[in-house]
């Protein structure tokens, strides 16, 4: 095979924010909008990447300069996939890739995992790399990590890489494992609807950071290795610094939270009665982790009063998106009642879709 064309998706993560590099749980699904990868493989030495999205910014540098070679902004992203499969001694001998996003950028739905995933899965098949699937998520991670800048944990790829359609994926990071759910609101009459709230975040900025070496030191204040390790919320009182006990109270609550929404899924219960346990985790990451922001809180807020059954904010924080869960013939209104809000209150205009669960990174042709 010397071309084609693949796929991965963004994601929305239901419920386990911040649980990640935590080795907790999380529950996100795949929405239906990709970021393609047409690549070619050229045995040239050169790494030739360009997108759609960024006309006239197309890179071509040698496959063995990548660590050095003037990269910035958006190509990072898969020059940093390249450069990771290289440095694990896989053998890309010029390749040429050719991005198109739907996936919205900075709406807090992944598209910088999506880029990833779009071109590991690429590079694997072109070359017949020998590389799982998890390997897959896991050099996605370190591009981002290392090449990018950003220390983010795997919960976007695992998404991007191992979701299927009509499924929410169940991820316990401390084991590495996966269990796909059926998930399938539209036989109960609901939909999931995301309001990107056009305010975007940048998880190369220091906040996000900041959280991770919070938990850390939550962890260490508790005497353990992660904060997985703690069940009993109880337990963060006996940390004595009030910023370490907040934090450390979002990460232990959210992963009850995860496993209750868990359980009303398997045990075939109405889904409408996890609207409470998603807003709670809204609560929670606004109190709490403090990463929400007017504009999340206020689509929350409006969401739930026009009749949500749930509503929350999701992905790293300080910007994105909210999702909330409600009647199919009701998400219009709720859509229409936070655009009114978010013009009264002068904030840039909402835009909105609705999440499908949806298939994982492929090849499409
Ligand atoms: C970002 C990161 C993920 C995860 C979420 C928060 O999306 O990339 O690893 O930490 O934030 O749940």
């Amino acid at each position: 095979m010397t071309s084609g064309v693949w796929a991965a998706p963004g994601r929305v993560n239901i419920i386990g924010e911040h649980t990640d590099y935590n080795n907790g749980y999380a529950l996100p699904i795949a929405v239906p909008q990709v970021v393609t990868c047409t690549a070619v493989a050229t045995g040239d030495g050169r790494a030739r990447v360009s997108s759609r999205q960024h006309p006239g910014e197309s890179v071509n540098a040698p496959i063995t300069g990548l660590a050095e070679a003037d990269v910035s902004g958006w190509a990072r992203y898969p020059l940093g996939v390249v450069h990771e499969y290289l440095r694990r001694g896989h053998a890309v001998a010029g390749v040429t890739l050719e991005l198109d996003g739907a996936v919205p950028v900075g709406a807090g739905l992944s598209s910088s995992a999506a880029v990833e995933c779009a071109v590991a899965i690429a590079l694997r098949d072109l070359f017949a790399l020998p590389v799982a699937d998890t390997d897959l998520i896991d050099i996605g991670r370190a591009a981002e990590n290392t090449y990018v800048g950003a220390a983010t944990g795997t919960l976007d790829q695992s998404a991007s890489v191992l979701c299927t359609a009509g499924h929410a994926l169940f991820l316990d990071f401390a084991k590495g494992e996966h269990t796909q759910i059926p998930f399938d609101l539209a036989a109960a009459g609901l939909q999931l609807l995301v309001v990107d709230t056009n305010t975007p975040h940048q998880l190369v900025d220091g906040e996000y950071g900041k959280r991770r070496t919070e938990c850390q030191e939550a962890a260490a204040a508790l005497g353990v290795r992660a904060l997985r390790e703690v069940t009993d919320v109880a337990e963060t009182d006996r940390i004595g610094d009030p910023v370490l006990r907040r934090r450390a109270r979002h990460v232990v609550a959210e992963n009850a939270r995860v496993l209750a929404v868990l359980h009303t899924l398997r045990g075939r219960h109405d889904p409408r009665e996890i609207g409470s346990i998603l807003t709670a985790g809204h609560a929670s990451l606004r109190d709490d982790f403090e990463i929400s922001t007017p504009q999340l809180d206020a689509a929350v807020d409006t969401a739930l009063a026009a009749g949500a059954y749930g509503a929350r904010m999701v992905g790293g924080g300080f910007g994105g998106s909210i999702i909330a869960l409600a009647d199919a013939e009701h998400t219009r209104h709720i859509a229409a009642a936070i655009a009114t809000r978010f013009h009264t209150e002068d904030f840039a205009a909402p835009r909105t879709l609705v999440a499908v669960p949806s298939a994982g990174a492929r090849r499409i042709s």
